[in-house]
């Protein structure tokens, strides 16, 4: 028999359980009563048309703006509304649309900056090396030059150079908008091989937006399509393919 003060066995909360969320910019109302999760050490893709909603689902999460109704949980956690500076300390990490980095400064100034003001303070010197190292044997090309300005590099380069960012702050979930827009083909496998190396080997949890539907069902273990603001699909890559892509998209 449960009583109301015997502890109850909880099911293991998801590294993010996004419910019901409302968001917009002002009277225009975007996202209308989303949810999703993200388990642990899982890679899920977030697809949809362009403007259905994707890149403000992702600033709700972080704190960039703030939901008027519905739930974010960081490992069961509430944060919702909380400050960007909140949810990157409690270890989410957002890759922008269109790549975050200083072109002026050279690309080990940037990953110094990123550990300096991101995610946790005060990582210890060996961790912040182990991340460094990390994220330079994922990008052998930024390893090459790291005295070289970000400004200098390739769209590409400058991308390798946002996810070894965001790699600094060790985070517990990476969110990436359309990491692979503009790349060549080959640089998309190269960049969505990081991200799955990422998730796989050091476990972080990762939702990825993406256009490159093909590309990224080939790395995701789910997905989700949104649509005018509201979840149209949720499942497999193999169940996805299954399905007609005009009703979706
Ligand atoms: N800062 C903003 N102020 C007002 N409206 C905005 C703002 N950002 C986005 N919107 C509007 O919100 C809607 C959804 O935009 P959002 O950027 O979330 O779409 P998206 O799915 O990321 O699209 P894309 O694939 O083109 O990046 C669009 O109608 C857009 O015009
Ligand atoms: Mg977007």
């Amino acid at each position: 028999m449960r009583t109301h003060d015997a502890p109850h066995a909880a099911a293991q909360p998801h590294v993010l359980d996004v419910a019901d969320v409302v968001a917009g910019y002002g009277k225009n109302t975007v996202l209308r009563g989303v949810g999703l999760t993200v388990g642990e050490s899982e890679l899920v893709a977030l697809l949809g048309h362009n403007g259905a909603g994707k890149t403000t689902l992702l600033r709700s999460i972080v704190g960039q703006v703030k939901p008027t109704a519905g739930r974010v949980l960081l490992d069961g956690a509430d944060f919702t509304g909380r400050p960007p500076s909140a949810t990157a300390v409690a270890g989410m990490s957002l890759v922008p649309q269109g790549h975050g980095v200083f072109p002026s400064l050279t690309i080990e100034e940037n990953l110094t900056l990123a550990a300096a003001t991101g995610g946790k303070r005060g990582a210890s010197a060996a961790t912040l090396a182990d991340s460094k190292a990390f994220a330079f044997d994922l990008f052998g090309i930024l390893k090459q030059r790291p005295k070289d300005r970000a400004g200098s590099l390739s769209g590409g380069q400058r991308q390798m150079l946002a996810i070894s960012m965001a790699l600094m702050t060790q985070p517990r979930l990476m969110l990436l908008d359309e990491p692979s827009t503009g790349l060549a083909p080959v640089l998309v496998d190269e960049v969505l091989a990081a991200v799955r190396k990422v998730n796989r080997e050091l476990g972080t949890s990762v939702l990825v937006v993406e256009q490159d539907i093909k590309r990224v069902l080939g790395v995701a273990d789910r997905a989700y399509v949104l649509k005018l603001g509201g979840l149209v699909f949720t499942g497999t890559p193999a169940q996805l393919e299954k399905r007609d892509w005009s009703e979706l998209f």
